[in-house]
């Protein structure tokens, strides 16, 4: 689909690469000539993904928490060291959990915001003052979610990843002058391994919600990925292209969740 060769030699840092959608984000940059680092907590999730992304290109190994500012400085040292730059950053690890609003702790609430905001510039700002703004040069894409209408069922992550919407913009314009684009995606229900997580019950006959009656695919979101980071999206800053076959526009999920969650 894109020209071969398309990110050859271009370092790419994916967190969250081990599994799902971060994944085949790495899987599509390798195949397309990048050298991978995929980033996440648990090693041997990352070492069983290495294995098998080793075909596709030079893929590489990186453990690091985005909550813990020294295991993403540790981890940007590695890739200078490793690499001597970096190209391009795929914030993608995430995760949260479905619940009505009253029912979350608020332990439970602060460890999304932690993870998918504040996770999220830390790498952000590291990897930018390590390597982005020396260089002159940079892109990122922010993986967040659809938040169009809130997130009813999910108020922690809305939250968070409406955060990460707005630091999308901010940055695109304060980093400019480093020569920086920033971008997101906003996936609606994509079928992977996250999706795992999730009680049956609040999945069950969701495709109904979703106006072409299917899930989107990890593919379906790496393109999009791969293309915002591209030189053919070189005109294009601070923008959450919205990846959900126009979920965001039509559809409810609250309704059937709001009686599995209450
Ligand atoms: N699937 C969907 O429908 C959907 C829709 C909208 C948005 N999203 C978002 O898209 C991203 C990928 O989702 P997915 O479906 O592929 O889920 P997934 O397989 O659970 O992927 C999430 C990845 O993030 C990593 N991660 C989580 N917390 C981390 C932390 N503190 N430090 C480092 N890595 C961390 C996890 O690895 P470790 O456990 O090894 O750390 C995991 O590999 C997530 O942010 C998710 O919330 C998904």
């Amino acid at each position: 689909m894109f020209q071969e060769n398309l990110f050859k030699d271009k370092i790419v840092l994916v967190t969250g690469g081990g599994s799902g959608i971060g994944y085949t984000i790495a899987k599509q940059y390798l195949a397309l000539g990048a050298i991978v680092y995929i980033a996440s907590r648990n090693a041997q999730k990352i070492e069983k993904a290495i294995t098998e992304l080793k075909e596709f290109g030079d893929v590489r190994s990186a453990i690091a928490d985005i909550r813990e500012p020294e295991q993403i400085q540790t981890l940007a040292d590695q890739i200078k060291a490793e690499a001597g730059r970096l190209d391009i950053l795929v914030n993608n690890a995430g995760g949260q959990f479905p619940s009505a609003a009253e029912n979350i702790s608020f332990n439970g609430f602060r460890a999304v915001v932690t993870n998918n905001l504040i996770g999220t510039f830390y790498v952000t700002q590291i990897m930018a003052k390590t390597f982005f703004i020396p260089q002159k040069e940079g892109n990122i894409v922010n993986i967040i979610a659809n938040i169009f209408r809130g997130f009813p069922g999910m108020v922690h992550t809305g939250a968070a990843r409406a955060g990460v919407d707005n630091m999308t913009k901010t940055l695109a314009i304060e980093w400019v002058r480093y020569n920086i684009r920033v971008n997101a995606i906003a996936p609606g229900i994509i079928r992977s391994s996250g999706m795992d997580t999730y009680p049956p019950a609040i999945l069950k006959g969701i495709e109904k919600s979703i106006p072409n009656n299917r899930m989107g695919t990890t593919d379906e979101v790496a393109y999009p990925v791969l293309f915002l980071s591209s030189p053919m999206a070189s005109y294009i800053s601070g923008e959450t292209l919205y990846v959900d076959a126009g979920n965001r526009l039509w559809g409810d999920q609250w309704q059937g969740w709001s009686e599995s969650l209450t």
